[in-house]
């Protein structure tokens, strides 16, 4: 763990803060990405990479089957590559990790190409090597992404080769919200009523400056973290929505909470408990990838970096004064915390959730289909310690697999510690974790699927629509720059 050096607040004396909500106009989202002087602990200042000089990025609202395309301007000084998390996503716009978004005008200084050469003399060597595909743009870049899946909780964030881990660590990351008509047609908490809620951990310099161990602060030369971070960077803060343990106001009603860990690498286990002990539980409605068949009772919910659980909390039975913490069972000291809700009147609230909330098939194993197994484990990379996928550091020129365009396939993913894996394109059921059915955190479709260590999981997988080159990588986001990432095509 990363230990501050700034004076932190107590905790819930922030109030939780949601970010600004943009919707397409003319099918359009302009964002531009750039440098921002941004108030996270009170009194100090903290620049970082922000989206639209927000962090969170802005929150994009959009439609199902309603293509949008989002423009991104990179006033930054380095490059970026920006993908849509759970997002069905044609290559072209997924953000392939050399296809970049170069600031104008912008080179790479000489002794980035020397790293890139591959000579094996340091972790360098696997960040760029050739990839004659790469698609960079200077400036401007339009992502186009067509929505054609149901609604449901998607986020984006940087994905930049070799740099993904410290560039979302500076603020790269925004939600993205997908609606339906089958969803608003349902018995929801809505409005004021639903409420994002974006978990991630920093640690900060007295001067209110960001902390991150990257080997070249630079983020221009040599990529990674200090050998000791092998397991991921740590912070001591807990932020929620950018804002440190803040505190929510809520009226006496049932909430939707959209969850989502955007930690580089800690994993959360969440529960809800009243100023006078009593539990809340979690009424899990949906997953990654959109609304469950019937909703799931939870005493806590685990997650990993990147998992997004959609739940609903009821608190109509609470007096106003009574406050809920959220906790989170994985952390020690303060980020043992992570904000607290606070009741400040009674209100009406005549939300009934539906017992069935979408069609989600059965996760059963398809007859006769390919299985293709992915092993996430420790490797040297270039000479230097990292983490590889079926023995191989990322080369983003060498797709590891070729998936044929409409098949089903059975994806097995072995792992050698923590690894959240995470499949670009489509989403998937788990099927089996370990010798037994899927675990309680695995309903429905996800996206990323979190895997314990010497843990074999097996999910279904279907690939459509879009040909081309995509992602499966651990979104431990120091283990996907320490090369634990792979491309597969689609064909
Ligand atoms: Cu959230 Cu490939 O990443
Ligand atoms: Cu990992």
């Amino acid at each position: 763990v990363l230990h501050s050096a700034a004076r932190l607040p107590e905790a819930y004396a922030t109030p939780l803060p949601l970010p600004p909500v943009r919707r397409p106009s003319g099918g359009l989202i302009s964002i531009e990405q750039r440098s921002a002087s941004v108030e996270i602990l009170p009194g100090l200042r903290t620049e970082m990479m922000t989206y639209d000089g927000v962090f969170p990025g802005p929150t994009l609202e959009t439609r199902r089957g309603q293509a949008v395309t989002v423009r991104h301007t990179n006033s930054l000084t380095l490059p970026t590559a920006t993908h849509l998390h759970g997002g069905h996503t044609p290559a072209e716009s997924d953000g392939w990790p050399t296809d970049l978004l170069v600031p104008p005008g912008f080179e790479a200084p000489a002794h980035h190409g020397a790293h890139h050469a591959g000579h094996g003399d340091g972790p360098g060597g696997h960040e760029a090597m050739a990839d004659p595909k790469a698609q960079v743009r200077a400036g401007r870049r339009d992502y186009r992404y067509p929505l054609e899946q149901p609604a449901t909780t998607l986020w984006y964030h940087d994905h930049r080769m070799d740099f993904t881990a410290p560039q979302v660590w500076r603020g790269l990351a925004g939600f993205h919200i997908v609606r339906d008509d089958e969803e608003d047609a349902l018995s929801l908490p809505r409005g004021d009523r639903e409420l994002p809620l974006m978990i991630a951990d920093r640690a900060f310099d007295e001067d209110g400056a960001l902390r991150y161990p990257a080997r070249d602060p630079e983020l221009l030369g040599e990529p990674g973290v200090a050998d000791r971070y092998m397991a991921g960077v740590l912070g001591d803060v807990v932020l929620v929505n950018g804002a440190p343990w803040p505190e929510a106001e809520v009226e006496a009603a049932q909430y939707r909470l959209r969850l989502l860990n955007a930690s580089n690498a800690r994993r959360y286990a969440l529960s809800l408990r009243t100023s006078d002990g009593k539990p809340v539980k979690l009424l899990q409605i949906g997953s990654d990838g959109g609304l469950l068949g019937e909703p799931v009772e939870h005493d806590r919910i685990t997650m990993a970096s990147g998992e997004r659980f959609d739940v609903v909390v009821d608190f109509r039975s609470l007096a106003p004064g009574t406050t809920i913490e959220m906790r989170n069972g994985l952390g020690t000291g303060r980020t043992t915390r992570v904000m607290r809700f606070r009741i400040t009147r009674r209100a009406t609230d005549d939300v009934k959730i539906p017992e069935k909330l979408a069609d989600v098939p059965e996760p059963e194993s398809p007859h006769g289909a390919v299985v293709r197994r992915w092993h996430f484990r420790r490797e040297g990379v270039h000479g230097r310690r990292g983490w590889g996928i079926n023995g191989k550091p990322f080369d983003p020129a060498v797709p590891q697999a070729q998936v044929p365009l409409g098949s089903t396939e059975i994806w097995e993913f072995f792992t050698d510690a923590h690894h959240p894996v995470h499949v670009h394109l489509s989403p998937f059921q788990v099927l089996r974790r370990g010798n037994r059915g899927p675990g309680p955190m695995d309903l429905g479709w996800k996206d990323t699927v979190d895997i314990r260590p010497y843990e074999a999981v097996r999910v279904r997988v279907r690939f459509e629509r879009y040909a081309g080159r995509f992602l499966i990588h651990c979104h431990n986001l120091e283990h996907e720059d320490m090369a634990m990432m792979a491309g597969f095509e689609t064909v």
